[in-house]
């Protein structure tokens, strides 16, 4: 039996949390479940997100093969090596009942209303929930009375740090200077940003820019492009106000950030700098883990616990059993033609709201670990193969960590836009070593109606050095800050 406490930090300073009264009752239960101790882990994390995808205690299956696809509905589960029980120690409290319960339900799956067959995390549609809290952005600020930036690290943005932009632009403009110099300078002069949400980054890099430049006194603003990317239309709608005093130097494209060349293929090696904060960690990411030296595919399947299910459906005078259904046509319509479509059920759009905030609120990953039968036959992005992830995997023994395939789709994506001398730069929840994941969570979580991940940095990191850039994670502006930035340049 192996056993597993990632909650480092909070086992020192003056409240440790009390590990051995968390795994008493896991003996206890191990007891009178029979369970096969050679092949059982138990997983002690703390799970910092107040609100998240997991129950405090949650039963993992390891599987022994890869199922067949499709996998029939009702058969026989799936032969299993080994069980995971997951433990979130902030919430420890009654962990006896709590585990006797979730073994009980793991042999009783009928126990959840399913929103969805098993499939690898990236492709859950929890991340089509995120897409319409970025769509509907406005019904659901208006439903909560705040705004989206309040529930980011630290309550804002650091996309709003002029410090920041200011050292970003007064590196810029030398490069200019000594490209001018060697009339390499060419007349257009872009910068782009992904993921713009309310437009203070935009705002910010501009007011600067344009107060740098007129004391340079080179009149670079005259030939800038700034380039505003988002995959919401409305969000880009917001942005565009926010600087609407630069308007004649700014675009904006509705673009996915996995994707950045299908819409910004004619800024090839022409961006002196693409900006993007706090958004590689809302990208559609799997977890892989190393167990017992085979590698693992996390594959999730989620889904609302039947009471939850019972307590919404009564609320909205459906059928648990209808409810998926109901969900899925929110996904696809959105709270204002959800509401125009059941009026019955849903007579306003704040309804149709409070229906979608109830049920993210409820909703629930289950999980499995499927073999993979070799890294390289798991693709990461289109383009990069699991082989990838090989020396993070195999350096830490039993671990699991996060893909983060949107944010390296992105980010592979997005190095061939530079100009020799341009950089990415990038602020976010950044892992910086591979043992990172061993000393904690890091995600998902719920901020608001969105998803949160750590990234997983060491392997942007060898993403991009393979490509001949040099990356860099340093900590970013504020101290103590979980934020950090990445730079990634062209190595000298
Ligand atoms: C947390 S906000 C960050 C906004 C801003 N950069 C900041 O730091 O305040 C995430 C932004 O990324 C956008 N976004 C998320 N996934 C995206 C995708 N696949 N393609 C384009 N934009 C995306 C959202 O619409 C939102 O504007």
């Amino acid at each position: 039996m192996l056993i597993d406490v990632r909650a480092v930090a909070q086992l020192a300073g003056p409240d440790p949390v009390d590990v051995a009264g968390a795994l008493a009752p896991v003996f206890g239960a191990i007891g009178s479940a029979a369970l096969d101790l050679a092949s059982l882990r138990v997983v002690c994390d703390w799970i910092q997100y107040r609100h998240n995808f997991y129950e405090p205690v949650e039963i993992r299956p390891v599987l022994a093969d890869r199922p067949r696809q499709p996998e029939p509905d009702g058969g026989e589960p799936p032969a299993r090596a080994g069980l995971e029980i997951a433990i979130d120690m902030r919430r420890g409290d009654d962990l006896a009942a709590r585990i006797s319960n979730a073994l009980a339900e793991q042999a009783a799956p009928a126990e959840a209303v399913l929103l969805e067959p098993w499939r690898p995390a990236s492709e859950s549609c929890l991340w089509r929930f995120n897409t319409l809290y970025w769509q509907a952005l406005s019904r659901w600020e208006e439903a909560t009375g705040r705004q989206y930036e309040q529930a980011l690290p630290g309550g804002r943005s650091e996309a709003r740090d002029t410090g920041v932009a200011g050292d970003l632009i007064r590196e810029l403009l030398r490069v200019w200077d000594e490209l001018d110099a060697r009339r390499a300078l060419p007349e257009e002069l872009y910068i782009a940003e992904l993921g713009v949400g309310n437009g203070s980054q935009a705002r910010t890099w501009l007011d600067t820019f344009a107060d740098l430049d007129r004391q340079h006194g080179r009149d670079y603003y005259r030939r800038l492009h700034y380039l505003m990317g988002d995959y919401s239309a409305h969000v880009l709608d917001r942005a565009r106000k926010a600087v609407a005093h630069h308007r004649e130097k700014v675009s904006t494209l509705v673009l996915d950030a996995t994707r950045p060349q299908q819409t910004l293929a004619f800024l090839r090696g022409k961006a002196f700098c693409v900006y993007i904060s706090n958004v590689y960690d809302n990208l559609p990411t799997d977890d892989v883990a190393s167990i017992r030296g085979h590698p693992y595919l996390v594959e999730v399947r989620a889904c609302l616990r039947r009471a939850d299910a019972a307590r919404i459906a009564r609320r909205y005078r459906t059928r648990p059993g209808e409810l998926a259904a109901l969900i899925h046509r929110l996904l696809r319509l959105g709270p204002d033609l959800l509401a125009e479509a059941a009026p019955g059920r849903l007579p306003a759009p704040s309804d149709a709201v409070a229906f979608w905030q109830a049920t993210w609120s409820a909703l629930r990953l289950q999980e499995r670990y499927v073999p993979l039968d070799g890294l390289d036959a798991y693709q990461v992005t289109p383009a990069i193969t699991g082989e990838i992830l090989r020396p993070l995997l195999e350096s830490s023994g039993d671990v699991r960590m996060h893909v983060s395939n949107g944010a390296l789709a992105s980010f592979a994506g997005t190095l061939p836009l530079l100009h020799p001398f341009g950089r990415l730069q990038c602020h976010d929840l950044f892992l910086s070593g591979p043992g990172a994941y061993l000393t904690g969570f890091h995600g998902p979580g719920k901020y608001d109606g969105s998803v949160v991940n750590w990234v997983n940095g060491p392997l942007l990191a060898l993403a991009g050095n393979r490509r001949g850039f040099d990356v860099q994670i340093t900590p970013a502006g504020r101290a103590g800050a979980n934020v950090k930035t990445l730079t990634a340049q062209v190595r000298d």
